[in-house]
């Protein structure tokens, strides 16, 4: 088991968001959160990463209870994040934008530009320009290249759709997939695109107002119309 987490609560000073959430993630997997806007599927990650301390439940990662452990800690122990939005800093250069990622990893993980290179190459070409320039597909990817230099074992990621070109996404969709398949990446996926979670994902949970109302299995995955029946209001 990659990942754990048993009735999970968390929220913020307005009140609880998540009640009693729990899910699990096998190392290998590619695993989808569904849900409709506000349901709680960023809470979930925040809560997971350790950017939002859970109220009460257990979080286990790699046999390790994590749940009173520091985002950084759970950073450093091989957790990646890329927040919804992406949180590029347009200001900074593409280099300076990956090097930001591999600060918080630097004293235990080694920061692997080659793995970067070899999957994200037009970074390579774009290290002195900054961040800010790049189009919205660009800086998905740059998103996960700065999670992925620190080779983590599982990779948190919240709607990498989310301001990306119709056109792109789908390609957004192969390199998850390429980089489960090639290199064993474990993905949590938050994702409302439904051609993106069909690519990549092999099951999924679907949250509605803060609970997981139901585990969707890939045939289910593969049913448009199901898919939609948790996206929509
Ligand atoms: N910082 C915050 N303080 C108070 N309430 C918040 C905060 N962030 C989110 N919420 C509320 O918590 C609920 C869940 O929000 P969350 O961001 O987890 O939803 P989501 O499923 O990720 O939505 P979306 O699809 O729009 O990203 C919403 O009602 C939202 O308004
Ligand atoms: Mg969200």
């Amino acid at each position: 088991m990659m990942l754990s987490a048993a009735d999970l609560r968390s929220g913020y000073a307005t009140g609880d968001v998540l009640q009693d959430v729990s899910i699990t993630v096998e190392q290998g997997e590619v695993v989808g959160v569904l849900g409709r806007n506000g349901v709680g599927k960023t809470t979930l990650m925040k809560t997971l990463i350790g950017l939002l301390p859970a109220r009460a439940g257990q979080i286990v990662f790699r046999d390790q209870d994590v749940t009173k452990l520091s985002a950084d800690r759970r950073a450093r122990l091989g957790i990646g994040y890329v927040p919804q939005g992406r949180g590029i800093f347009s200001h900074l250069t593409v280099g300076e934008n990956l090097r930001m990622g591999g600060l918080i990893n630097a004293s235990t993980r080694s920061l692997d530009f080659d793995l970067v290179f070899r999957y994200f190459p037009f970074l390579r070409e774009r290290l002195t320009q900054r961040g800010g320039t790049l189009s919205g597909g660009q800086q998905a990817m740059l998103a996960i290249a700065r999670a992925l230099i620190s080779t983590p074992d599982l990779l948190l990621l919240d709607e990498p759709s989310d301001g990306v070109q119709p056109s792109i996404v789908q390609e957004i969709g192969d390199f998850i997939k390429v980089l489960n398949e090639e290199k064993g990446l474990t993905v949590l996926i938050v994702e409302q695109n439904i051609d993106l979670m069909q690519t990549v994902a092999k099951r999924a949970y679907a949250l509605d107002k803060g609970c997981v109302v139901a585990s969707v299995n890939r045939e289910e995955l593969m049913n448009t119309q199901r898919v939609a029946s948790f996206l929509a209001i």
